[in-house]
């Protein structure tokens, strides 16, 4: 399916102009209705329970900060953009689009940088989003967003009110129709107590859109397991319940890498008594794939209203291009002109894979 892949690549790259366009101050309210048609996958759950953890293991790469508290105080808004085999894997930030990373530890400590520009060096929060794309031969193209873990009281140093503000900033993306959730939940806490589900189920009763994913599987008590929930009888979703292990924070101190520890991860569910019968089933790997095999999915199902959203956008862009009378910043007029391109090329292979078939392939 080169078409689909080369599809959900442009979406990407459109999405990822619009918000360079939008840092520009320039033309953003016309393509935010464009943004919100392209699918997202937007990570959440309460605090400490491994979001930022899972979201590294989908990408196999060690860059965000993580920890115990509340480490993630602004939205991370990331891109995965697959480049060809053999080609140079490298990070970019939305807010300093020519410098290319390409040490990960960098990576890291920019994001933390870069919250602290805005928050201070407190425990606030901000919803100013975080802008990075990580081009890599070894990721599926997908935007995933990390946000601040759901607690349920303010910490000393932290407003009464950021409960609620954290609950509010999580809503206002998981509300959207195009998000897709992954609601994590640690397994050595209830089900029944789990912010993810709760907040999941608020937005998407249905659960059509939500993927539940239980870390912590190695750290519940001896003795028991978490099949009633894998297995959907805890909490039934329309899709099927990933288990994972991630790295502890010994595992951190110690710089276990990411190699060793989806081995390890690997290791663990294909050995285990409790688990072992579902263990091609399991781990970040699998939940990467089934993520990617979904946003294909519903992008194909969009197509048609993606397609006729580009359509206008490309009449809009050609028109604002025309009468570009009044001052505009040089780089956002590049930026108009970048998106102009995307669309079309969205367009023309859009109408290459018509003429193979029906719109929506060969399902
Ligand atoms: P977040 O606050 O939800 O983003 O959670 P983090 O990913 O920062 O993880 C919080 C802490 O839990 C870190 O110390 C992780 O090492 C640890 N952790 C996360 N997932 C697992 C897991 O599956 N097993 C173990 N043993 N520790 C985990
Ligand atoms: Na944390
Ligand atoms: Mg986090």
């Amino acid at each position: 399916m080169a078409t689909m892949e080369s599809l959900i690549g442009l979406v990407n790259r459109i999405q990822r102009a619009c918000t360079a366009l939008g840092d520009y101050g320039g033309g953003d309210q016309a393509f935010s209705s464009l943004w919100d048609a392209l699918p997202s996958v937007a990570v959440v759950g309460g605090q400490s329970s491994g979001k930022s953890s899972v979201l590294e293991s989908i990408v196999g790469r060690d860059f965000l900060p993580r920890g115990s508290g509340i480490v993630t105080r602004r939205p991370l808004v990331l891109q995965l953009q697959k480049l060809e085999d053999g080609q140079q894997e490298y990070a970019e930030f939305g807010h300093m689009p020519r410098r290319r990373f390409t040490d990960f530890a960098l990576v890291r400590k920019e994001i933390q940088d870069e919250t602290d520009r805005i928050t201070g060096k407190t425990k606030q929060i901000s919803p100013v989003p975080i802008h990075l794309s990580i081009y890599s031969p070894n990721v599926v193209n997908l935007t995933l967003i990390d946000l601040p873990g759901l607690t349920k009281v303010a910490v000393e140093g932290q407003p009464e009110s950021i409960v609620e503000d954290i609950e509010n900033m999580v809503r206002s993306y998981v509300e959207k129709p195009n998000c897709i959730i992954l609601a994590i939940s640690p397994a050595n806490q209830d089900i029944a107590t789990s912010d993810a589900i709760k907040i999941a189920r608020e937005v998407d009763p249905s659960g059509e859109r939500t993927f539940g994913v239980l870390t912590k599987l190695d750290l519940m008590d001896k003795g028991t397991n978490a099949l009633d929930v894998l297995e959907g009888r805890s909490y039934r979703l329309q899709h099927p319940w990933v288990g994972i292990v991630n790295r502890s924070q010994a595992d951190i101190n110690k710089n276990v890498d990411m190699i060793a520890a989806r081995r390890r991860e690997r290791e663990y569910f294909a050995t285990s008594p409790d688990y072992g019968h579902l263990s091609s089933k399991m781990g970040s790997e699998y939940l990467a794939k089934l993520l990617s095999r979904h946003l294909e999915s519903v992008i194909r199902a969009r197509i048609p209203s993606i397609t006729s959203l580009i359509n206008k956008s490309i009449d809009e862009l050609e028109s604002e291009l025309d009468h570009l009378g009044r001052p505009i910043a040089v780089d956002a007029g590049a930026q108009l002109y970048t998106i102009l391109e995307l669309c079309r090329a969205f367009d023309k292979i859009f109408k290459e894979h018509l003429d193979g078939g029906r719109p929506g392939g060969d399902r």
